[in-house]
């Protein structure tokens, strides 16, 4: 599975990436907005982070299909072959997708919150689906079986398209999330901490290094070969 970060802040994006097996970053316009600068400079700055080779994500704000396109261009002349332009699904994003399609520009249809659209959205030619699995579970809907649909659709026809499975706010969602298939998940640096921590880890490390030190005192392993 891929992880990303989601998030446009440069310090959790510099120790995500520091840290991490990360794939790339996404952003979306709350994100991007929070963080009170220069947006130019601010996307410029995560690219020099996550270098070219990893995927960046962003946002268009346009809302109809040429004007996405057009600024899908601008953002793919800055920010390289690795970009993904997020589109939120609708009858002007499906517009455009084809045609950013056909200059290879890639593409994640957003704000998915059915099946349905996320299939819609991979017929029009997105390389990306992004359903939101906690807002989905805040309303009593099921995230996960939604992910876990749209991971079966695109099995069944055979689609050219992957589940970016996003907003999480716990380790149990991005768990389940990779156990129905979904081939990527966004999620902020705190959920990267929190899916990698474990009590009895920190307890095996203490003991690892409390007998190590009965034996060699302050001596690294590099320190005795
Ligand atoms: C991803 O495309 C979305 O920007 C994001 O994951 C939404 O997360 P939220 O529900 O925590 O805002």
């Amino acid at each position: 599975m891929k992880y990303l970060i989601d998030s446009a802040n440069l310090e959790d994006i510099r120790y995500g990436n520091e840290f991490y097996p990360i794939d790339g970053v996404t952003t979306n316009p709350s994100l991007v907005s929070k963080e009170k600068k220069d947006f130019a400079e601010l996307i410029d700055a995560i690219r020099g982070i996550i270098g070219n080779g990893k995927m960046l994500h962003v946002q268009a704000t346009a809302k109809k299909a040429e004007d996405i396109v057009a600024e899908a261009q601008l953002l793919r002349e800055r920010l390289g072959e690795k970009f993904y332009v997020k589109i939120p699904i609708g009858e002007e994003g499906l517009k455009a997708m084809p045609m950013l399609k056909e200059k290879g520009i890639g593409i994640t249809a957003t704000a998915i919150f059915t099946p349905q659209q996320a299939l819609i959205a991979a017929k029009a030619g997105a390389d990306f689906v992004a359903p939101y699995v906690n807002r989905l579970d805040n309303i009593t809907a099921d995230g996960v079986q939604v992910v876990a649909d749209i991971v079966e659709l695109f099995d069944i026809y055979q689609l050219d398209c992957q589940v970016l499975a996003a907003s999480f706010k716990n380790v149990e969602q991005l768990h389940r999330v990779a156990l129905v298939g979904a081939h990527s998940a966004t999620i902020s640096v705190d959920l990267l901490k929190a899916a990698i921590a474990h009590p009895m880890t920190d307890s095996a490390v203490e003991g690892f290094d409390r007998d190590w030190a009965a034996a060699y005192g302050d001596k690294t392993v590099a320190d005795l070969l």
